[in-house]
Parts: C-alpha cells; sequence; structure tokens
C-alpha cells in the first residue's frame, strides 16, 4: 500500500503572512490523516516560519536545492541549510527549473543524491514537452529523465524517493492529460524503475502526477491505479481549495 502525498507547488507566489494563515488553517484540517500525506512547496526566504508551523501530517518543502554543500554559488541554496532548517521535502527538477534555468538530467541526478545524502525527502519531476507527445515520444522522454535522474541510486535508497510525472503541456495551462493518459505514464515509470531495480521496489514508489489538477478533475485521477497523489500549482494557492484536493486523494 502507497501512502499519496497531496503537495502544493507555490511556485513565486505569497506574502509571508499568506503563507501563514495557509498552513495554520490547513494544519488543522490534517493533522491526524494518516491515509494521505500533505506538503507545500513554498520560496526559501519563507521556509524557516512555515517550517516552525509543520504538522503531524503538513510538511514544508523547498522547491530547489544545490548539489554542492557550499562554495562559490551565489544565489542558490545548500541542502545542508535546507536540512538544518527543519524543511522535510525537495522538489527537484520541475519542468520550470528544467526550461527557464538550464536544469539538466545531469544536475536533476546530482541534486538527488545530495538530498538523499542529507535526508532531505526528494520529489523528482519529469514529463515531457508538446512535441514530444504529438510524436509519440512520451515513454522515451520519460524513460531518459528517470533512468539518468537515477543513475547510482541504490535499491535501498529507491523507495524514499518519490517520482512526479508533469506533462509539460499540463502545467499551468489548463489542459490536463487525461486520468488515462496520466495512469499510463506513471504505470511506464513504474515499468522503467522496475527494469531498473525489482518489481518489489517498483511498487513501493511513489508517483504523482502534476499538470492543472484542481477540484473538478482530481477525484478521476486519483482513482487511478499508478497515480499517488499530486502535486499542484495553482489550485493548491487557497487553502480551501487544497482541503477539497486532500479530502478527495483520501476518498479516492
Ligand atoms: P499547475 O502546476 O497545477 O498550476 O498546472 C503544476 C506544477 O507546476 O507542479
Amino acid at each position: 500500500m502507497r501512502i499519496p502525498i497531496m503537495a502544493g507547488n507555490w511556485k513565486m507566489n505569497k506574502t509571508r503572512d499568506k503563507a501563514l494563515d495557509f498552513v495554520y488553517e490547513v494544519n488543522r484540517e490534517v493533522p491526524d490523516l494518516t491515509d494521505v500525506e500533505t506538503a507545500i512547496f513554498a520560496q526559501d526566504v519563507h521556509l524557516r516560519c512555515l517550517v516552525k508551523r509543520q504538522g503531524e501530517n503538513l510538511k514544508i518543502g523547498a522547491q530547489n536545492v544545490h548539489y554542492e554543500d557550499s562554495g562559490a554559488f551565489t544565489g542558490e541554496t545548500s541542502p545542508i541549510a535546507l536540512k538544518e532548517l527543519g524543511v522535510h521535502y525537495v522538489l527537484i527538477g520541475h519542468s520550470e527549473r528544467r526550461s527557464y534555468y538550464n536544469e539538466t538530467d545531469e544536475s536533476v541526478n546530482k541534486k538527488l543524491h545530495s538530498a538523499l545524502k542529507y535526508k532531505l525527502v526528494p520529489i523528482v519531476c519529469v514529463g515531457e514537452v508538446l512535441e514530444a507527445r504529438e510524436q509519440n515520444k512520451t515513454l522515451e522522454v520519460v524513460e531518459r529523465q528517470t533512468t539518468k535522474a537515477l543513475e547510482g541510486i541504490t535499491a535501498e535508497q529507491m523507495p524514499g524517493i518519490v517520482m512526479a510525472y508533469e506533462p509539460v503541456w499540463a502545467i499551468g495551462t489548463g489542459k490536463t492529460a487525461t486520468a488515462e493518459m496520466a495512469n499510463e505514464t506513471c504505470k511506464d515509470i513504474r515499468g522503467v524503475i522496475e527494469k531498473l531495480y525489482s518489481k518489489e521496489i517498483a511498487e513501493k514508489v511513489r508517483i504523482q502526477y502534476g499538470g492543472s489538477v484542481n477540484a473538478k478533475n482530481v477525484k478521476e485521477l486519483m482513482g487511478m491505479e499508478h497515480i499517488d497523489g499530486a502535486l499542484v500549482g495553482g489550485a493548491s494557492l487557497d487553502p480551501t481549495s487544497f482541503i477539497e484536493l486532500v479530502n478527495a486523494v483520501k476518498e479516492a
């Protein structure tokens, strides 16, 4: 049994006060949940105060991390600093990082090793652009991204890694993959993990779907066999909407 994770990726949104209000409100609703985990990915500058309000269930994550422990990397954040703050999760290889900030399969792999070294729970994002989908290359792309991301990762480390399938054309566009499409690709990613490790390991790894998830489409997506929660941008900004998403996973 894989426990799904409902995660909000706030991107570069929210003031500190709004962020704190959100966490206060959501924490009241989710403290005793055992059948779904909840996470919020906030801007680095808000992490310190949000971490102080982490609950039993709701945990805080960073949207990026550098792969080196320290050094001359202006503007970057060290995994050690995140760990020291008490941050629980870290997002790695989000498509916005890949397309705007030159994140490559190689840096994703290095960041994953670094996150695991400091016991930050990584959510590794993979997904194809529209052109690849139209050329039937989705499997090829996610297979490459997944395989490269996982280079050098041991079978023991694997169950502690969360994958997120996020088709780039569905992010922030209002276009969601159909539940069948999303499930099919999550199944393919699980197949890649099985090939690299074993069926037993592949069945333990949680794979989220992300891309225009909202209160209307969440139930169908979460009801699918290979989808273990969601990584949500726009619909995670409002606490009522986020709680609705969490409840939908519980019921799925
Ligand atoms: P969206 O973003 O839900 O706004 O499409 C998803 C994401 O970027 O993780």
